[in-house]
Order: C-alpha cells, then structure tokens, then sequence
C-alpha cells in the first residue's frame, strides 16, 4: 500500500461568471485546465448577497455533467427538460448535459450566507450525445458516516465503509465526500492506483500523508486545492484544528478534448457543430 502524496498545491482563481457571480475557480483556469475527467472546479461563497443575484441566466452545456454541492443558502434551477425546483443547505444536484441542455442557476438572498460548489465531469466520447438527464438529491438522501474519532463524513458519490454514496450514475463513476475532522482527525481512504484524486480545503488546514506528518510537512490551508499523487491510500490530517474537505477521484479518460464556454467534446469540430445547432435552434434534442 502506497501513501498518496502531495503532487501540487493550486490557489483558486477569483472569477466573474454568470451575469455577474463571483466565485472561486481551481479548475478550468490558466494554471490547471483540467484534471481529468473533472474539468471545472467552482466554488461559489459570500456573505454578500451582491456577490452572486445575477445568478447564471439560461445557458447551454453539451458533453458533460455537472454535480453542484449546497453547503448553505438556496439556488433555484429550471432547465429545457422541464425540471425546476430550489436546491438548498447539503443538498446536490447533477446533471448530465448530454446531447445538449439549457438551464438557468439563480442563487436567491438569504438569511445566511450562500456556499457550496460546481464540479463538471467529463463524459466519455462514446456518451456524449448521451439523452439529458437531471436529478435533485434532498441533504436527508446523502448518508453520513461517523468514525470513531470523530471524523464525519458525507457520501456525495463513492463508497466509505461499505456505505453507498447517494449519486450512483455518474458515467465517470467519481467518488465525492465531504469530510469534516476534528482537530489532530485524520482520514484514511483508499483510492485506486491510477486515478486521479484531489482534496479541496475549504476550512482549517490539512496535511496530507502520515510520513510527511511525521517529517513536519507543510500544511495545505483553505482554501486551497491539492492534486495528489499516484498511490493506493489517501491520509489527511486535520492540522491545528478542525478541517473540512472535499476529496474528489474518478478513473481518467485518457480521451482527446476540446473545450469551449459550457461545451466539452473531443474535437474541434464537434464544437463548431454545437455552435451551429445553437444558432439554428436545432441545439436541443426533441423526443
Ligand atoms: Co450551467
């Protein structure tokens, strides 16, 4: 068994999406476009309720899904599928976009602050024409898995001591937990060889690896996001005092892409055509 290490350590990126959203980008960036297959790491929170009411207005995407994450405050969604609803506190939403969706993300005023994340899974070449889908799952469907030193956590997608997490039909098939540790917590998860795996920090500080700990290893805080080596295990330590996590891994595609805005396909051609359909009104599949 092999301890993952720390490969690199990325400071998000402040963006303005949307209409007019500020938020927190670690992937889709000049610094790390992608690591495959997640192709966008966005992480939206603020006090400030001017910081993200323009909200993201109607918006095509075509070749991948997209899962967001509510820690707090509330987003109401519709889309061309005829799905509409408000998504709020611990609850996720995921999307398969397809052979193409429009949808509109509209974060609403509360009394609390707004917080949470977007991930976009690629979706292999033989899947993305694949038909729309889309799905809410409520906080109370995700499980919580207590351990007894006291580190909680949520089970988005993945498995943690033979509990299932709650979003199963990912095509990419990504673990996704939220990992709250108490001070001096640590979290022992397997992860297997080969694929890719990421922690994003979003509260307190971590160390990653129980070999580094030992050797005084420089502490990843928040937020921050941290590609982890090659490895069977991941150990992360809570440092100095409580930490909350996301840790994120999928088996890489190992496909050629080609991004453009909300579109991610395998070549650029297939992005012309995207564009084209737009244009023609012939984006969105009927029946
Ligand atoms: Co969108």
């Amino acid at each position: 068994m092999t301890e993952r290490g720390l490969q690199e350590v990325v400071t998000p990126v402040a963006v303005t999406d949307g209409a007019g959203v500020r938020l927190r980008r670690s992937i889709a960036t000049e610094t790390l476009d992608h690591l495959d297959p997640f192709f966008l790491f966005d992480h939206f929170g603020s006090e400030d309720p001017g910081d993200y009411l323009a909200g993201f207005p109607m918006h095509p995407h075509r070749g991948i899904e997209t899962v967001t994450y509510m820690l707090d405050g509330t987003v109401a969604h519709r889309d061309s599928l005829g799905n509409a609803g408000v998504i709020g506190t611990g609850d996720v939403q995921w999307m398969t976009a397809g052979s193409g969706i429009l949808h509109e993300e509209m974060p609403k005023a509360g009394p609390r602050r707004l917080d949470g994340f977007q991930i976009w899974v690629n979706l292999p070449a033989k899947l993305k024409m694949t038909r729309p889908r889309y799905q809410d799952v409520p906080a109370a469907r995700i499980p919580e898995v207590s351990r007894p030193d006291g580190a909680r956590i949520r089970v988005v997608a993945g498995e943690v001591d033979g509990v299932a997490g709650a979003v199963k039909e990912i095509f990419a098939g990504p673990t996704y937990l939220d990992v709250a540790l108490p001070a001096g917590g640590s979290l022992e998860q397997p992860v297997p060889r080969g694929h890719t795996a990421l922690l994003y920090v979003y509260r307190g500080a971590v160390t990653v690896g129980g070999a580094d700990r030992s050797r005084g290893a420089a502490a990843v805080p928040s937020p921050r996001l941290a590609v982890l080596a090659d490895g069977d295990v991941a150990r992360v330590h809570a440092a100095g005092g409580p930490a909350r996590f996301l840790l994120l891994s999928a088996q890489p595609l190992r496909e050629p892409y080609a991004r453009y805005g909300p579109f991610v396909m395998n070549t650029r051609e297939e992005i012309a055509q995207a564009l084209h359909e737009l244009r023609e009104g012939t984006f969105i599949r009927r029946g």
